[in-house]
């Protein structure tokens, strides 16, 4: 066969070509092979770093195990284990863990402060608090603002809840909110998880006050009442309400509920004489009753208690609206716990004095008999509401009476009452709720077995 000129080149293309597809094939197995090592050394080291971890918090583990529970210790692990210690020697275990968080449906927030903030929840259909830290709160960015990082400010902000979450375990009280469960998992940035679950409860603001009659409030004075007394004998020794608002309770199924148990004090204040051991003002006449014994100002936590709760707590829940007969014994009794002069016991009975005195006399309204009311036996009348001030539902006017005569003479008293519907059903006070109605028509009269409509006859 000729080797022509023509042919020679035609071979040298063909196996430069080839040359190229060989050393393209060569650069991609080469690129493969490095990708391939760098993934795997990646994976590896990742794999080593976690490992490595885990093996140094087995390590912390063990050696926070085999030291005393009480043994002050610091940083993020060491709080989880006190948490578990004092958890662990708690009356009653909690029934809500980290492994049931995920059943939680979180919905609106309900309010906030400056380490915590709050959702509704529910779970297995029923309602719930979750309180977990605020991150934006005022404890975690003034901690920020120290230099200190995320994981160690959300560590030292989650320590009042760790407080919370041990003193409902310790302090259980039908007047304090009850703690269905927690979650403490503190890990690194932003994966730590610190939350409790409690009872739900409304707000207990003024505006929300004046929306329930006096009757609910007094049920609300009286658990406030049990409460001080609670506290000032309770498992832990005398302790004090450093923060006693009225935005630290709550109300649920229309019981108080102190909600906020961050700032209780378990100690009596120190002193070295008795002048240290000052009250708020309008009980410093009962400053010679708290004693400098052994260095703490003894009785001090219970009276500072009941001073601060008659402005704060008792005035705002008696006063407004208090039933006539009821106005001096109220005055008095405020009057009693803001002079603190008196111990936690006696102001808890002289407080539960007030139901004696409200289901003997009621509103104090007298019948005039200047009206008489016709019985329309197990009836009642849908609509025909109005408004009226003592009311204990809105729209409505639903009072609580002793029985028909009181009942009368309150209708009698008001220009819009044309009659009312006794019912048989009580209050918590043990009287009878009553709707009372305007512009009765008979035609719309209801059967309903065991109330009577009572129809006004006489003009006024
Ligand atoms: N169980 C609950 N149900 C409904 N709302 C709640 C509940 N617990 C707390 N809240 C609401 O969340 C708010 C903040 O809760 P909490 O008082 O525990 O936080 P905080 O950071 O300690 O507040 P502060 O800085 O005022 O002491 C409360 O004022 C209350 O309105
Ligand atoms: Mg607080």
């Amino acid at each position: 066969m000729a080797c022509t000129p023509a042919r020679s080149c035609r071979l040298q293309v063909a196996r430069c070509v080839h040359v190229v597809r060989a050393s393209h094939l060569t650069a991609f197995v080469v690129a493969y092979v490095l990708v391939f090592l760098v993934a795997n050394v990646v994976v590896l080291k990742a794999y080593w770093e976690q490992r490595q971890r885990e093996l140094e918090e087995q390590r912390q583990w063990r050696q926070l195990s085999g030291q005393p529970a009480r043994r002050p210790l610091g940083g993020a692990d060491a709080f989880l284990q006190r948490l578990q210690n004092s958890v662990s020697g708690g009356r009653q275990r909690a029934v809500f863990t980290c492994a049931d968080f995920p059943t939680l449906e979180v919905g609106r927030r309900l309010g906030f402060g400056w380490s915590k903030e709050v959702f509704a929840a529910t779970y297995g259909g029923r309602t719930a608090a979750v309180k977990t830290v605020n991150v934006e709160g005022r404890d975690m960015r003034e901690c920020r603002l120290t230099g200190a990082n995320y994981t160690d400010c959300y560590g030292r902000t989650a320590e009042k809840m760790y407080r919370e979450v041990r003193l409902l375990h310790q302090l259980r009280h039908p007047n304090i909110i009850q703690l269905y469960g927690f979650c403490m998992s503190l890990g690194r940035g932003e994966s730590s998880v610190v939350a409790m679950v409690t009872e739900l409860g409304e707000p207990l603001h003024q505006l929300a006050l004046l929306q329930r009659s006096w009757e609910q409030r007094l049920r609300l004075a009286l658990d406030a009442a049990d409460l001080l007394q609670y506290l000032a004998t309770s498992p832990l020794g005398p302790a004090g309400l450093a923060d006693l608002r009225l935005e630290q309770f709550l109300a649920a199924d229309g019981r108080l509920k102190l909600a906020d148990l961050d700032d209780l004090q378990l100690e009596e204040p120190r002193c070295r004489s008795a002048e240290q051991c000052l009250l708020p003002s309008p009980a410093a006449a009962a400053a010679p009753l708290v004693r400098c014994t052994a260095g703490r100002c003894q009785g001090y936590n219970a009276r500072r208690n009941q001073a601060l709760a008659a402005p704060r707590l008792l005035a705002p829940l008696l006063e407004q609206g208090a039933p006539a007969p009821l106005n001096a014994s109220v005055a008095a009794l405020v009057a009693g716990y803001a002079a603190a002069d008196r111990s936690a016991a006696e102001m808890r009975s002289r407080a539960h004095r007030l139901l004696e005195l409200f289901q003997r006399h009621g509103y104090g309204v007298t019948d005039s008999g200047s009206a008489e009311y016709e019985p329309v036996y197990n009836a009642t009348l849908p609509g025909h509401n109005y408004r009226c001030s003592l009311s204990s539902e809105l729209g409505r006017c639903s009072l609580s009476v002793s029985g028909q005569r009181e009942a009368s003479a309150l209708c009698s008293a008001d220009r819009r009452c044309e009659g009312y519907v006794l019912t048989n059903r009580t209050t918590w006070t043990g009287r009878l709720m009553t709707h009372f109605k305007t512009r009765i028509v008979t035609g719309e009269v209801r059967p309903e077995l065991n109330s009577t409509l009572y129809i006004r006859q006489t003009a006024r």
